[in-house]
């Protein structure tokens, strides 16, 4: 059977070019994978309060983290914000890797896409989210890195990848990442 990928998409924005990004590399996916995008819009930021000593963590929260634990891989999509990850996104790894003990995150092999319409192609995003995934213990696939800088430029105006070269880049990049989960998927 195919293998289960969360797509996160760390931009909460209706047109989302990190989300155009991922329609497209979950287009171009081979059958060995089944990829579905997890929302993380509507968790609230990660406040130890809410969930210890007694409380009961939000609902958003235990769904996430249920749903989550289901898949056997994740894929990032990140913009960069001031040379970083999103919030949107760090809240959701937060989320995700507590309560301390039972992260849904551990051992998932990972990879790691950053989407900007700038130049240096959200590196620092990029490497801003791979930090927090070596502590999260997921393999992150490494090559072929994932900076897509003018990401505006490489669209047309139907929303989808117009351009040839970013298409063949792309499907080099999901092929290579479903051989990722083959060789370090847990079962
Ligand atoms: C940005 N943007 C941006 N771009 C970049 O390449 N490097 C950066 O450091 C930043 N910093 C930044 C901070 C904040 C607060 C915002 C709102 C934006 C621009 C960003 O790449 C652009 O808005 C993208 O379109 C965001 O991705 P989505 O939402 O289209 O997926």
């Amino acid at each position: 059977p195919a293998k289960k990928i969360a797509v996160i998409i760390g931009s909460l924005r209706k047109e989302s070019i990190n989300r155009k990004f991922a329609h497209e590399v979950i287009a171009l996916a081979p059958e060995s994978l089944s990829l579905e995008i997890v929302e993380i819009g509507e968790l609230a930021i990660y406040n130890q309060d809410l969930e210890e000593n007694g409380a009961v963590a939000p609902q958003a929260w235990t769904q996430f983290r249920d749903r989550v634990k289901e898949y056997d891989g994740v894929l990032f999509f990140t913009p960069e914000y001031n040379r970083s990850t999103t919030a949107a996104l760090k809240n959701a790894l937060d989320v995700g890797s507590r309560p301390y003990g039972s992260s849904v995150w551990s051992g998932k092999p990972a990879g790691v896409v950053s989407v900007t319409p700038g130049a240096p192609g959200g590196f620092g995003a990029n490497h801003s989210v791979r930090q927090s995934l070596v502590f999260l213990d997921m393999p992150v696939l490494q090559q072929p890195e994932m900076y897509i800088g003018n990401a505006t430029k490489l669209l047309g105006d139907d929303g989808k990848v117009s351009n040839e070269e970013t298409k063949k880049f792309l499907k080099k990049f999901i092929d290579t990442y479903a051989a990722w989960v083959e060789t370090n998927a847990k079962k």
